[in-house]
């Protein structure tokens, strides 16, 4: 798994308010190349792990853009400003005058420059007439970052409304969106299992699990209880049990955001703080002390 953060284009280096302002131009393309600039995009390291809607946008506001035999595409040590997706033709990728490996259709260069903000890593020549699809560094940037921006309101919402988390101060609340990690299971997957190792405490966001435990091993698994939407497991992990106490199994498709024990910690000090807060109002409370009774009965 990524951590989200990781890809994000070096989120610092960009301003998010200026982001707001850019509006995203798109350019209509056959359904051949948009299925070769998908292709391109999802075959790239660097790009692989981005979220199919960025893979969509990205390839959305592409422009076509054409070079004869033996130009330039992008000279090494240049500020780049442009990532490509080739379409048509070969172009060749050399450093300090050595040949390092041609690229042919379907493939991204041009990348490195505009993910980690550093010069041209490399010098990229057309061996022959190419056809090139193009996103500037603004745009390019502007997808990264504006999905983030909003997964990360997204997040917000969602944590707000757990009730153990509305007590917690916005800033601590946006920095455990900022760590957040989502991810996906599909029917009967387990995403826990009793007595195995773990550190991450996990919050439904979407769908349904069934907790069920093992008196011992070849018993008989005995469904505990069944959590949705807004539920939250794996909490023993975060008090520093190791082992986990329970199996927890997707029930249909199911997409939980996951913590680690140690950046919870760093965050929020362990979850006795959270239960020992003021809460604003009596169900509140209810609905925390309810969690509380179900992990120490789990436990
Ligand atoms: P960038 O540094 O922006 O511009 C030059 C591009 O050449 C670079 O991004 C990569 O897309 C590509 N490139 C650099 N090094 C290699 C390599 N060793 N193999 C393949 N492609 C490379």
């Amino acid at each position: 798994r990524m951590k989200r953060q990781a890809i994000s284009a070096e989120p610092t280096a960009i301003d998010p308010s200026q982001l707001t302002d850019v509006t995203l131009k798109s350019y209509d393309k056959n359904k051949e190349s948009s299925e070769l600039i998908q292709r391109a995009l999802m075959d790239n390291d660097f790009m692989k792990h981005l979220e199919h809607g960025q893979i969509l946008t990205i390839m959305d506001c592409m422009h076509p853009t054409s070079l004869t035999k033996g130009c330039c595409v992008i000279q090494e040590g240049d500020d780049g400003s442009t990532v490509y997706v080739l379409e048509e033709g070969m172009v060749e990728v050399t450093k300090q005058g050595k040949k390092l490996c041609t690229i042919g259709p379907a493939k991204v260069f041009g990348e490195l420059a505009i993910l980690y903000n550093c010069t041209r890593t490399a010098t990229v020549t057309a061996l022959t007439d190419i056809k090139l699809w193009a996103i500037d560094r603004q745009g390019f940037q502007t997808i990264m970052m504006r999905t983030g921006l909003i997964k990360h309101s997204q997040y917000m919402d969602f944590l707000r409304s757990v009730p153990s988390f509305q007590s917690l101060p916005e800033d601590i609340l946006s920095k455990l969106a900022d760590v957040l990690e989502e991810t996906h299971y599909s029917d009967c997957d387990y995403i826990i299992r009793q007595g195995a190792t773990g550190d991450t405490f996990f919050i439904i966001s979407e769908g349904q699990v069934k907790v069920s435990q093992q008196d011992s091993p070849g018993d008989e698994q005995v469904i505990v209880k069944t959590l949705t939407k807004g539920d939250w497991f794996g909490e023993q992990a975060l008090k520093g049990e190791d082992v986990r106490t329970a199996s927890v199994t997707a029930v249909g498709d199911v997409t939980c955001l996951v913590i680690d024990r140690e950046l919870f910690k760093q965050l929020i000090g362990g979850l006795d703080d959270v239960n020992n807060k003021q809460y604003d109002s009596d169900e509140v409370k209810a609905n925390v002390q309810a969690e509380a009774d179900f992990f120490s009965r789990v436990s």
